[in-house]
Parts: structure tokens; sequence; C-alpha cells
């Protein structure tokens, strides 16, 4: 019965290795093909290596056997190109001039083995064999990471590390009891994410949550945006509008990049944490407001409060509770995961079938240190999956900067100057600028930074450098 169960997996497993055999003679691509379908593998045959190639491409083989010597391609040039369409896949190269040397060096060119005429088709029956079982545990890998990946989200947050499976369990923890928490982390790392679990699992979930950006907006539109206004309390207001904190009453109110909020605004926040009181610009009036307040910011607020940028007892009230979210770099273990979620998200998103990332171009991904943290990283798969043409990414469809990793530190070799710190961002900005060719787009991305932000870097250096030259 065993043996049964056993020959059965081994004829599914053999169905699912769909194999192509090339070689210039016609008779030995009839008689191979006719003995491996006979054993139960799907096969096509050709003579011509262009098509085969042409049928790598569409993605249609895990395997190729394909022939040494063909007058129409050599067999190893075939092998180079078969494994530029699509790394995935396995070929098998057939000779009848057999020699170790030769073996070794298709072997080190990427070939999977190499066969000799003619044919043992037991060995080569073999070799298959080995490979259809590779692929069937692969996938059933991918299964059960498929599994995992739904044990490994806390409300869409998809993390394993141990740094994140704290914040889970803190943001678990405060949900049902906050009214100011501080949600603290680099740039990307996911704190809007996290405020957002921290909202749905609150007893007002079923409110509102609205978000304030607080960096986007100048001082006096910032505050009526947040606290309304009353028709006529500055040049614009041509009627009496709520705020932020009225409309969200009674849920949250996100103030995303409180860390740039000016001393006025800062004292304004203060009273509504304090009170739960608001006053509409330009009205006398105060009123309640019942709201659940979650700030976030990638400043290091402790030492912005030391240089008086910060109102010290804002801070103290903000940071009672303050959830840290820690950035890529520090949480490795999670890469994998992450990229497997994002996977799933653009495959369905561009109706590809991706499978996942060549062993090499998981290797870039691991050893990059990621300083727009997880933003970064669902970038480079997205636009990965959008260039990638296998149901593998490899890393010719990552980034050029993956690609050549720029390095982490500043040698402090002989080229290092004591430069002032806008110096050195100017160079590094034009450095990655040239690494991506120029695409400002790529470059934001890279740098961690919003596109606008860029191009204002950009603007304010080409104004200078043309006022230095008018002082010239
Ligand atoms: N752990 C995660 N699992 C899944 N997606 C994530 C995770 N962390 C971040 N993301 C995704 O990365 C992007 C950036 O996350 P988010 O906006 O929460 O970062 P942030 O810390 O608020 O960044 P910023 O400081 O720039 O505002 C979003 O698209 C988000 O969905
Ligand atoms: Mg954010």
């Amino acid at each position: 019965m065993s043996v049964m169960v056993e020959s059965d997996t081994a004829i599914t497993a053999r169905k699912s290795l769909p194999v192509c055999v090339v070689d210039d003679d016609a008779d030995q691509v009839e008689l191979t093909a006719t003995r491996l379908e006979k054993a139960g593998f799907p096969v096509t045959g050709t003579t011509d290596p262009q098509e085969a190639l042409q049928r790598v491409r569409m993605g249609g083989y895990r395997v190729v056997l394909a022939d040494l010597k063909m007058p129409a391609m050599d067999g190893l040039t075939f092998l180079d190109k078969t494994l530029e369409y699509d790394p995935g896949t396995y070929v098998i190269l057939i000779t009848g001039y057999y020699s170790v040397d030769s073996a070794i060096e298709a072997i080190k060119r990427g070939a999977y083995d190499y066969l000799c005429k003619p044919l043992d088709f037991l060995r080569l029956e073999k070799a298959l064999d080995d490979l259809a079982t590779v692929f069937s545990q692969r996938s059933e890998v991918r299964g059960l990471e498929e599994k995992l990946l739904q044990n490994v989200q806390f409300e869409g947050i998809v993390g394993r590390s141990p740094a994140m499976l704290e914040v889970f369990d803190l943001a678990r923890k405060v949900a049902r009891h906050y009214s100011n928490v501080l949600v603290t982390g680099p740039t990307g790392a996911g704190k809007e994410l996290v405020a957002r679990a921290l909202h749905r699992l609150s007893p007002v979930a079923q409110e509102r949550f609205a978000i304030c950006n607080c960096s986007a907006l100048v001082d006096t539109l910032l505050e009526s945006q947040l606290f309304g206004h009353v028709r006529g309390s500055f040049t614009g207001a041509s009627d009496t509008r709520p705020g932020l904190f009225e409309y969200a009453n009674g849920g949250t109110v996100f103030l995303d990049e409180i860390g740039e909020t000016s001393p006025q605004v800062q004292a304004k926040l203060l009273r509504v944490i304090h009170n739960r009181e608001i006053q509409r610009v330009g009205s006398p009036e105060v009123r309640k407001v019942d709201v659940r307040l979650i700030a976030a910011t990638n400043r290091d607020l402790r030492a912005e409060v030391l240089t008086g940028r910060f109102r010290e007892d804002l801070f103290y009230r903000l940071s009672s509770i303050e959830i840290r979210v820690p950035g890529l770099s520090e949480r490795p273990e999670d890469i994998p995961m992450l990229v497997q979620h994002f996977l799933k998200k653009y495959s369905q998103a561009y109706g590809k079938r991706l499978q996942g990332l060549t062993r090499r171009a998981q290797l870039v991904l691991l050893r990059h240190d990621w300083p727009g943290n997880v933003r970064e990283l669902e970038n480079v798969i997205s636009s990965a999956a959008i260039t990638a043409n296998t149901d593998f990414i490899d890393v010719g469809d990552l980034p050029p900067h993956l690609q050549k990793p720029l390095g982490r530190t500043v040698p402090a070799g002989e080229n290092w100057r004591p430069l002032p710190l806008d110096e050195v961002r100017k160079i590094h900005i034009q450095r990655v600028l040239e690494l991506c060719k120029g695409n400002r787009v790529r470059a934001a991305q890279t740098l961690g930074i919003g596109r606008t932000s860029l191009y204002r870097f950009l603007k304010r250096s080409e104004k200078k450098a043309a006022a230095a030259k008018e002082g010239v």
C-alpha cells in the first residue's frame, strides 16, 4: 500500500515538471521526448534553440535538456541565455563528447547536470525525479509559509521579530485604555499602521479616525484644520468651519509628524490634552471635545526638548505611553515575511503569478540596510513585480543602487574630510541620483524621503548655485 502511495506521489510530481528537449538531431528529440512522456513528464521537443528560448521566456518550463553542439547555437550560449531569461529554469546539457573539464565548466556556468550520449535514461529519470521532489517540497514550504504569514500579522502589520512582537503586545494592551499615545520610529517603519491598529482595537473603533499631517501646512492653516475657524477670522476664511477635533469627536485624532509643530500650535495642543477643550480660530467660545489622541514622529523628541524646540510639558503628556516602532535594520528577520506579503499583494495587483525571489536576489535584500525601512522594501518589491518577466524576481529586477550597494558608512580613509552636514547631504543626494540614472522618483524612494522634499532640495541647490555664479 505504501509503495502504491509513493509511486502515486512520484507520478503526480512528474506531471508537474514540464520538460523541453532541444537538439539539432530530430531523431534524438523524438527518442528522448517519447521516452520521457512514457515516464509521465509533460514534454515538448524542438530542433530550434531559438524556439526553445522563446518558450523558456514565456515561463512554461522547469527543465530544459539541451544538446551541447548545435549548429544554430552552442549549448553553453543556450545555457547563458536560458538563465538570463529565467534563472529558475534547470538546464541539463547533453553531449556526445564528454570530458570532465567541459562538465565542470558547464556546471560552473549554471547547468544543473551534464550527461553524455547515448543517454542513460534511468540516470536522466533519476535526475528529473530529484528535481520534481525539490519542486514539490518547495511548493509545500510555500503553502506552510502562506499559513505562517497569516499568523505573523497583527491587524495587517507583518512582523515576527521579538521587537515587533513587543510592539504588537503593547499596542494590544494600550488600545483599550489610552487617551494619548506617542508612536515613534524612523520614516517608513509603520507608525501609521500602528496608529490605525490602536484605533481599530479601541472601544471607539466605530467612530472616526482623523489624520492630520502637521508638517504639510503653515501655522494658520494647521490651526484652522485642527480647531476650525469662524468666518472672517483670517484672509480666505469665507465661512465658518469645524476642525478635525470636532469632526472626530468621540473617535481618534492622529497627529502625524508632531515634531514639526510650532510653539504656538504646541501650546494649543497642550490645552486639548489637559482639558479636552478647543477654540475655533477667531472665536472666544470654548468647546469640549472627547477624542483620543495619537501622535507620531520620526524625530528624537527628547533631544528636541533639550534644544528647546519642543515643549517639555507637552512631551511628557504625550509620551506617558510611547510605542517605538523599530527600523528594519534592527529586525532583519522580518524581511522574508514582509517580502512574501508584498509579493502576494503586488502579484494580485498586477495579475502575475510571482512565486518568490531567486537566492541571489534574496541575499541582496538581506545585505541592504533599508534607510527608508518597510516603505522602501515595499517600493522595491512593487517595482520588481512590474519588471519581472518570470515567476521569480531576480537581481536585475531590483533597483541599481541595491545591485551595487553603497558603502554603509563613510570610510574614514584618505578621501574623508570634515564637511558640513549640508555638503554631505548634497553629495549623497547627487550620488544616489547618479546611481538611479537621474530618476527622481526612484532616488526619493532610495533616500527614504518624499518626492516633493527631493524637488525642494534640488530647487534650493540650483538657486544657490545660480546665486554663487552671479556673485563671481
Ligand atoms: N510591518 C508592516 N507590514 C506590512 N506593511 C507595512 C509594515 N510596516 C510598514 N508597512 C507599509 O509601509 C508603508 C509605510 O508605512 P507607514 O506609513 O505606516 O510608515 P510611517 O512610519 O508612518 O512612515 P513616515 O514616518 O514616513 O510617515 C505603508 O505602505 C505600510 O502599509
Ligand atoms: Mg506616517
